[in-house]
């Protein structure tokens, strides 16, 4: 049975994708798609965005559905009932026409074969992500939670091995899906070249005469032995008439200062890799008398 749908009623905005949406299929402009409905029953219903006569061209047949000459008032959520029962859902959009550049960020604490990349659009979106990993293995298709349009999510390749130089970028595949639009991205990175150390932590300052003895402890999430990840530190010392001056320390968690000083922080880098320094440390005050333990998150 064919019925051949040309309908003249208002169109229902499409909502807007809070989540990747489990199915979806991608169509060309002005193109004709054909969207599947997976049930067993013979004869199902339709809505486009919750509207049961959307002002579209569609052939109805069985369990599929024929939209003809796709377009952006076409695009959204295909829902096939019976009845009141939802059987099921498929969202429908375009290819993006337009050339789309995404700037996504990523950024791993140590070399234990983890990161997070970030990223922005100015518009509504629901994206994916999926990793290949270091030795070629793909993972998983997984949704990318958003917050204020910042899309961030976390990775972990449980074939990186931190001891191995790296002889191939990873690759991260993004997809994202708009109103009315399909997106597709990849990005291929070094973990070597995104490298940026947590601060260092458990900075201590110990007044020993004229002296200041200063101690910390890498940053907890930096990769270990400490043979074999080293780190550069850097001290930044605040001097009584505010001035400031840097110390490097390279090989050691401990050093001495001959000046006096107000206070004191500190940061770290991987010296042999992209020279990423850490955030600082917190300001650790010099007090005269006690020394003071400070944990720095
Ligand atoms: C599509 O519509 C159905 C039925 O109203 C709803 O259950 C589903 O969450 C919607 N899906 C998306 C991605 O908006
Ligand atoms: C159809 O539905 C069945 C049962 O829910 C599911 O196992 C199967 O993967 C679905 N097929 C598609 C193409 O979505
Ligand atoms: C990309 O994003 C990063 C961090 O969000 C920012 O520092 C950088 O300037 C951006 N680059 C471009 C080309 O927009
Ligand atoms: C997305 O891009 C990848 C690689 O660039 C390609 O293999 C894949 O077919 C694209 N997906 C779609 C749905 O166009
Ligand atoms: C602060 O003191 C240091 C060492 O005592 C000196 O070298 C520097 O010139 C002083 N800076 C100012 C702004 O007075």
């Amino acid at each position: 049975m064919l019925v051949l749908v040309g309908l003249v009623l208002c169109l229902a905005p499409a909502d807007a994708l809070t989540a990747f949406p489990p199915k979806f299929q991608v169509g060309k402009m002005n193109g004709d798609m054909v969207v599947k409905c997976n049930t067993s029953e013979q004869q199902v219903t339709w809505t486009l965005n919750g509207e049961l006569d959307p002002m579209i061209e569609v052939t109805n047949e069985g369990q599929t559905l024929t939209i003809h000459g796709l377009d952006l008032p076409a695009t959204g959520n295909y829902s096939c009932w019976a009845g009141t029962v939802l059987l099921d859902t498929t969202y429908v959009v375009v290819s993006s026409t337009r050339e789309e550049r995404l700037n996504v960020s990523c950024q791993a604490e140590s070399y234990r074969g983890s990161f997070r990349c970030s990223w922005t659009v100015p518009y509504p979106a629901a994206f994916r992500t999926r990793l290949t990993h270091s030795d070629g293995s793909l993972g998983e298709w997984v949704p990318v939670a958003s917050h204020r349009g910042r899309f961030s999510a976390s990775f972990t390749d449980p074939s990186f091995c931190p001891f191995a130089e790296e002889l191939h970028p990873l690759q991260l595949q993004l997809e994202g899906l708009t109103d009315t639009s399909y997106l597709n991205f990849s990005i291929h990175f070094f973990v070597r070249d995104i490298v940026r150390p947590d601060p260092p932590q458990q900075l201590t300052v110990q007044r020993r005469g004229e002296q200041l003895h200063l101690a910390w402890a890498p940053p907890a999430s930096w990769s270990l032995p400490k043979s074999y990840f080293a780190l550069l530190y850097r001290l930044q010392y605040e001097l009584l008439n505010g001035t400031q001056v840097d110390k490097y320390v390279e090989g050691a968690e401990e050093t001495q200062l001959q000046e006096s000083a107000r206070r004191v922080r500190i940061s770290c880098q991987d010296p042999y890799a992209n020279p990423a320094w850490s955030p600082w440390s917190a300001w650790q005050d010099v007090n005269a008398a006690q020394p003071r333990r400070l944990r720095v998150h």
